[in-house]
């Protein structure tokens, strides 16, 4: 099936002293958005950034900001994400005991609400809440790093996702993150995602516009733009 497609760069691997530079060369490339990745330390055994970087940024493209936030308490600082600019508000669904709360609220704040799961999480726990949230994400590696192997399990998570989705609410996106590149882009894709994130396979590339263009050749026949 033909479904539109969207390529989705992670700046986490990108190289913040030439950041322009690099969101230029995505961009150029045909990167349809950025996905950006807030780690508090605390949720993830890593730290990122915060809001301010994330409206510094947003001077430098007019793409949509999917901001994806691996965070505790998720509820306390997504206003300040949307005021910095983004297009997409993902949070954990392992991070708050209210997530239809903050599903509602985040739509009702004008931008799109997305929940993610992490590897160990059934997707049957989105059952009740998906037709309040406007993307799923599903983790194909372990939150808190780039550059780590595909979980290939999963594939076939995206598979019961796309499967809820088609059911109860179809407009929804799909959305996949972690060890995404050139051996897994075309599965990824045949399983029902729509929104590719790719961090390393981009911005590790000694050209991340020729790697951007040579992910969508590889998905080109299956997808629409
Ligand atoms: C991992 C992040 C990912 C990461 C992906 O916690 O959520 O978005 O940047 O990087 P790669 O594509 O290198 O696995
Ligand atoms: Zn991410």
């Amino acid at each position: 099936m033909i479904r539109k497609v969207r390529i989705a760069p992670s700046i986490l691997a990108a190289d913040f002293a030439k950041i322009a530079e690099q969101i230029a060369a995505a961009e150029a490339g045909g990167a349809d958005m950025f996905h950006l990745d807030t780690m508090d330390g605390s949720f993830v055994p890593n730290i990122s950034w915060g809001p301010k970087i994330v409206a510094d940024l947003r001077k430098l493209t007019k793409l949509p900001f999917d901001a994806h936030l691996m965070i505790v308490e998720p509820e306390r600082y997504v206003d300040r994400f949307i005021e910095a600019g983004c297009q997409y508000v993902t949070f954990h669904y392992e991070a708050t005991p209210h997530a239809h709360r903050l599903l509602t609220h985040l739509r009702s704040a004008g931008v799109k609400p997305g929940i993610a799961i992490n590897p160990q999480t059934p997707v049957a726990m989105l059952q009740d809440i998906i037709q309040e949230a406007d993307l799923v994400l599903v983790m194909s590696v372990n939150p808190g790093f780039g550059g780590q192997p595909f979980i290939e399990h999963a594939l076939a998570k995206l598979v019961e996702a796309r499967e809820l989705i088609d059911a109860c609410n179809p407009e929804c996106e799909l959305e996949i993150d972690g060890g995404i590149g050139s051996s897994n882009i075309e599965r990824a894709c045949e399983a029902g995602a729509t929104i590719l994130v790719a961090g390393s396979s981009v911005f590790e590339a000694p050209d991340p516009a020729k790697a951007v263009r040579s992910l969508r050749e590889r998905i080109s026949s299956r997808s629409s733009r």
